[in-house]
């Protein structure tokens, strides 16, 4: 099947598209999916870019990072249930690996839920170490909360 999904920078035009994405990969976790402002917010911080994964008529997936000096984070990564295991996943975190390189980040952490097994999957796979874990970091709502394990990709 010929592929006809394309990358393109997240901007103030997708806030709602975005927001969406995070609420249909987020809310079934018993997370707060991140509203239309959250998205303003976050994506006119200092540092901050997304990425976008689409196709000519539908959202497939995106990822949003921040670069401050010579670190960087991957604040959230999401594809849109029905396309999952095809691929987009590990395109839009090497798409993010590249653009936080190319700002000249040295580092990449992340936070993942310690019961996410397919994202703990895709990042060992993209050469993450596990570097610390933070009790209780995931909220969600009326379920226990859950640990995250952050981990760290070296960029050099
Ligand atoms: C995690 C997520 C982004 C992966 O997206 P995806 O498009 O399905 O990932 P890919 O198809 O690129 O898969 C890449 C690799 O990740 C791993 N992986 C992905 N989904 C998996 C699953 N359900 N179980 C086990 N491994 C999985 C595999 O190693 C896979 O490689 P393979 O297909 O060659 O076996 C997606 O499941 C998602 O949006 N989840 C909800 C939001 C989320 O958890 N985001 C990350 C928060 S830290």
């Amino acid at each position: 099947m010929t592929d006809t999904t394309f990358l393109r920078p997240l901007g103030g035009l997708d806030l709602d598209r975005a927001a969406a994405l995070h609420c249909e990969s987020f809310v079934p976790f018993g997370e707060r999916g991140w509203t239309r402002q959250d998205m303003a917010e976050l994506l006119g911080s200092p540092g901050v870019a997304g990425l976008l994964l689409q196709t000519d008529d539908a959202d497939v997936g995106m990822a949003i990072c921040r670069v401050a000096a010579d670190e960087s984070e991957l604040i959230t990564l999401a594809v849109r249930p029905a396309r999952r295991r095809r691929g987009a996943g590990r395109r839009l975190l090497a798409a993010a690996t590249d653009h936080v390189r190319a700002m000249g980040a040295r580092t990449l952490f992340l936070e993942v839920a310690a019961d996410n097994s397919a994202a703990r999957a895709l990042y060992e796979s993209a050469g993450f170490r596990v570097s610390g874990r933070r009790p209780a970091y995931f909220r969600r709502g009326d379920r226990p909360p859950v640990d995250a394990f952050v981990m760290v990709l070296d960029l050099d």
